[in-house]
C-alpha cells in the first residue's frame, strides 16, 4: 500500500507491546467465557447464526439458513417476523412492560423515563398515524429528527407495519436530505420543529421545507413540537405529531414481514459525489446486531447502556434502538452536544444514571484528553464496567487514557470495526476471552471470517499489511445499493471477485491481531464520520467563483482527520479570507457542518498527470507536511511541480 497515513499508522503501531489480558473477575461474570463460542461457528458456521437467530421470535420459522450466491445473500429467507414486535411487544408480554427502554436526556436539562410499555404504545399510535396518512407495507418514510424518543418510535412505527424508513442525519443539509428523499422516493417525512445544540436550536422544520420544495413524491410532513418555535406551515400537507398520534389506538397489529423484506435505507458517502443508499433487511440484520450486542458489551439485564453515537449513523440504528431493544436493555438517549452547559455533560449524565457500559467514538475520547482530567473528576464514574469504541481508528495514547480515566483501569475496551454497509460490529475481542492490546480492534466475532490481502488478492504474512477483505457473508450485512446493482457488484466485490472488500487498510501481526489503518480509497473519516472526497469537490465547484477542487483528508490530532481543499479560482477572482469563509459555507449549505472544510488553500493550479487526474497522494504529502492557518494560498505552482519530481510521481 502506497499510503503515507497508512504506513506512518504502521510504524507506530508496530512498537505497540502493552498487552491488557481479562480480569478473572470479569471473565467469571462474562456472557462468554472461553473460546467455545469461536469454536462452535467454525465447526458449523451456520448452526451457530441459526441459534442466534433463534433467540427472536419468529411468526414463521424458517427452514433456510443461508442462501449465498456471491454477492447475493438471503438469511433465514423463508421465515417471517416483526422487528417491531421483537424489540418491544414479546418483551412486554413476558411482563417486562416496565422495565426502562431509555432513559432519555434533553440538552437543556429535561429528562423523560420511556419504559418498554411506553415505547410500544407510541410506537403502534405512531403506527397507525402513518396508516392515516396513507403509508402502506412497502411504502417509504423520511425521518429527519432530533435525538428524542419519537425518533426510535418512528423508525419502529415503520418496521410495525414494513414501510422502509430512511432517518436522515439532523446535521445535514436541506439539499442533502432532498437528495435522499428522491432517492428514496419516500412517501412522507417525519421530522420536528427543531432541536437543541449547543444551547441552540437547529431549524430542522424549515431545512425539511426547503428539502421537500426540491422533491415530488412527499404526500405528508408529520412534525413533532420539541422546541415550540414558531416554523412554516402547509396546510393539507403538514400534520402536528401531538394532534395526529396522540389521538391513535395504542394498539396496532405488527405486520409478519419476509425475513429479507427491507427495514431500512441508510445513505453513506462512497467514492463518488452521489451517497449510496445502503439495503438492510428484517430477519439478519435483527440478528447480527442483536447477537454482537449481547457479547460484545456483555450485556446484563441490569446494565444501563449508553451508545453515545447519533441515530442518524449506523451505530445508532443497530445499537440504540434494534440491538438493545431486542435484548430488553435500558439505554441511556441524550439529545445534546457534549459540552453542554459544560464539558463536563457526559460525565455528569453518567453519574446521574448510573451508566454501566459507555460506547463512543476515538475524536470523542481526544476531544476529552484535550479539554483534560479535572471535567471527569468532578464525577463518579465507578458505575462504568465496560468501555467500548467505534468509528475510526484509535490511538494506542487515546485507549490508554480511556482505560485510566475513564475507565480507572478496571473496565476491558472493545474496540469494534465496522461500517454502514455491514451492519453489525464485525472485528471486535470478546470481553471476558480476548487479551487486548490498546489500537487493535484484535479478531473477527464469531462466525465472521476476514482477511488481510495484497494487491493480488494473495494473504499477507504475519507481520504485513495490506486490504481487509470478509471472506464468507454474515447476517446482517447489507443486500445491496438501492436502485444501483451494479454499483453494489463494483464497490465491494468486484477488486477481488467473491470477497468483500472494505476498503480499509489493515495490518495483522505475528499473532494475528488485526491493526484497522483507515480508508484506502477517497472516503474521509472527520470525526469518525464518513465523507467522501468528490462530495466536497463536487459542493466546491458548484460555487460560481470555482472552477476546480482537489479535497484530501488531512490528518489531524483530535478529528483523526481534517479535511483540506485545494481551490483553483475561475479568472478575474482573486482569493481572499473573506472568499475562504463563503466557500467553506457554501460547503455547509450543500451537505451539512460536517463536511466544512477546515483548511482551504488557493492554488493556481492543481498537479495532474499526463492523462489530467488530481495527484490526489502529492497533495495529501503537501498537507500533511506543510504547517498552514486556515488560509493559504500555495502561490507558486512549481512548489507543486518540484515535489511531483522529486517523488517521481505519476499515474
Ligand atoms: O474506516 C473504517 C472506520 O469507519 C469506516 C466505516 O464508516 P461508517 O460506515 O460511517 O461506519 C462507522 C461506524 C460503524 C470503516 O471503513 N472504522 C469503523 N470502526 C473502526 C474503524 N476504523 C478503525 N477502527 C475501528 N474500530
Amino acid at each position: 500500500m502506497a499510503d503515507s497515513n497508512a504506513d506512518r499508522a504502521l510504524e507506530a503501531l508496530a512498537t505497540e507491546e502493552r498487552r491488557f489480558p481479562p480480569a478473572a473477575t470479569f471473565t467469571a461474570q462474562a456472557n462468554t467465557r472461553d473460546r467455545s463460542l469461536y469454536e462452535h461457528a467454525e465447526r458449523d458456521f451456520e448452526g451457530f447464526w441459526a441459534e442466534q437467530a433463534r433467540t427472536l421470535d419468529w411468526r414463521k420459522p424458517f427452514g433456510k439458513v443461508l442462501e449465498w450466491e456471491a454477492p447475493y445473500a438471503k438469511w433465514f429467507a423463508d421465515g417471517e417476523l416483526n422487528v417491531a414486535e421483537n424489540c418491544l411487544d414479546r418483551h412486554v408480554r413476558a411482563g417486562r412492560g416496565a422495565r426502562v427502554a431509555y432513559h432519555w436526556e434533553g440538552e437543556p436539562g429535561d429528562a423523560r423515563t420511556v419504559t418498554y410499555a411506553d415505547l410500544l404504545a407510541l410506537t403502534n399510535r405512531c403506527a397507525n398515524a402513518l396508516g392515516e396518512l396513507g403509508v402502506r407495507t412497502g411504502d417509504r418514510v423520511a425521518i429527519y429528527m432530533p435525538m428524542i424518543p419519537e425518533l426510535p418510535a418512528a423508525m419502529l412505527a415503520c418496521a410495525r407495519i414494513g414501510a422502509p424508513f430512511t432517518v436522515v442525519f439532523a446535521g445535514f443539509s436541506a439539499e442533502a436530505l432532498s437528495g435522499r428523499i428522491e432517492d428514496a422516493e419516500a412517501k412522507v417525512l417525519i421530522t420536528a420543529d427543531g432541536g437543541y445544540r449547543k444551547g441552540g436550536v437547529v431549524p430542522l422544520k424549515k431545512n425539511a421545507d426547503d428539502a421537500v420544495a426540491r422533491t415530488t413524491t412527499i404526500e405528508h410532513v408529520l412534525v413533532v413540537r420539541r422546541t415550540t418555535q414558531e416554523v412554516p406551515w402547509t396546510a393539507g400537507r403538514d400534520v402536528w405529531w401531538h394532534e395526529l398520534v396522540e389521538r391513535q389506538s395504542p394498539e396496532c397489529a405488527a405486520v409478519s414481514l419476509p425475513a429479507e423484506h427491507m427495514l431500512y435505507l441508510l445513505y453513506t458517502s462512497g467514492t463518488t459525489a452521489k451517497p449510496k443508499g445502503i439495503v438492510h433487511t428484517t430477519g439478519g440484520y435483527l440478528t447480527g446486531v442483536s447477537a454482537t450486542h449481547r457479547y460484545v458489551f456483555d450485556i446484563k439485564d441490569d446494565d444501563v447502556f449508553w451508545c453515545a453515537a447519533d441515530i442518524g449513523w449506523v451505530t445508532g440504528h443497530s445499537y440504540i434502538v434494534f440491538g438493545p431493544l431486542a435484548n430488553g436493555t435500558t439505554s441511556v438517549m441524550y439529545e445534546g452536544t457534549p459540552d453542554f452547559p459544560d464539558k463536563d455533560r457526559w460525565w455528569q449524565v453518567i453519574e446521574k444514571y448510573r451508566v454501566t457500559v459507555l460506547y463512543c467514538a476515538p475524536t470523542a475520547i481526544r476531544t476529552f484528553m484535550k479539554w483534560g482530567d479535572g471535567y471527569v473528576r468532578k464525577h463518579d464514574l465507578r458505575s462504568l464496567r465496560l468501555l467500548g469504541s467505534v468509528g475510526e481508528p484509535i490511538n494506542p495514547e487515546a485507549w490508554l487514557w480511556y482505560q485510566e480515566t475513564i475507565g480507572g483501569g478496571r473496565c476491558p475496551i472493545v474496540d469494534t470495526w465496522w461500517m454502514t454497509e455491514t451492519g453489525m460490529i464485525l472485528i471486535t475481542p470478546l470481553p471476558g476471552v480476548v487479551t487486548t492490546k490498546p489500537g487493535s480492534a484484535t479478531f473477527p466475532f464469531p462466525g465472521v471470517k476476514a482477511d488481510v490481502v495484497d494487491d493480488a488478492g494473495r494473504s499477507v504474512p504475519p507481520g504485513g499489511a495490506g486490504y481487509l477483505v470478509l471472506e464468507r457473508p454474515w447476517p446482517a450485512m447489507l443486500r445491496g445499493i438501492y436502485k444501483d446493482d451494479r454499483r453494489y457488484r463494483e464497490t465491494y466485490w468486484s477488486r477481488f471477485p467473491g470477497r468483500y472488500f472494505a476498503g480499509d487498510g489493515a495490518k495483522r501481526d505475528a499473532e494475528g491481531y488485526l491493526w484497522l489503518m483507515g480508508r484506502v480509497d477517497d472516503v474521509m473519516k472527520i470525526s469518525g464520520h464518513r465523507i467522501s472526497t468528490t462530495e466536497v469537490e463536487s459542493a466546491l465547484v458548484s460555487h460560481p467563483k470555482v472552477a476546480e477542487a482537489a479535497v484530501i483528508g488531512r490528518e489531524d490530532p483530535v478529528t483523526g482527520q481534517a479535511i483540506f481543499a485545494f481551490v483553483t479560482l475561475r479568472s478575474g477572482n482573486e482569493s481572499s479570507d473573506a472568499l475562504s469563509v463563503e466557500l467553506r459555507e457554501h460547503v455547509v449549505k450543500g451537505i451539512g457542518a460536517i463536511a466544512r472544510p477546515k483548511t482551504i488553500m488557493f492554488s493556481p493550479d492543481l498537479p495532474k498527470t499526463r492523462s489530467g487526474k488530481i495527484m490526489r497522494r502529492l497533495l495529501r504529502d503537501i498537507a500533511n507536511g506543510v504547517p498552514l492557518g486556515d488560509t493559504t494560498t500555495l502561490a507558486d505552482a512549481s512548489v507543486v511541480e518540484t515535489i511531483r519530481t522529486a517523488t517521481g510521481a505519476e499515474d
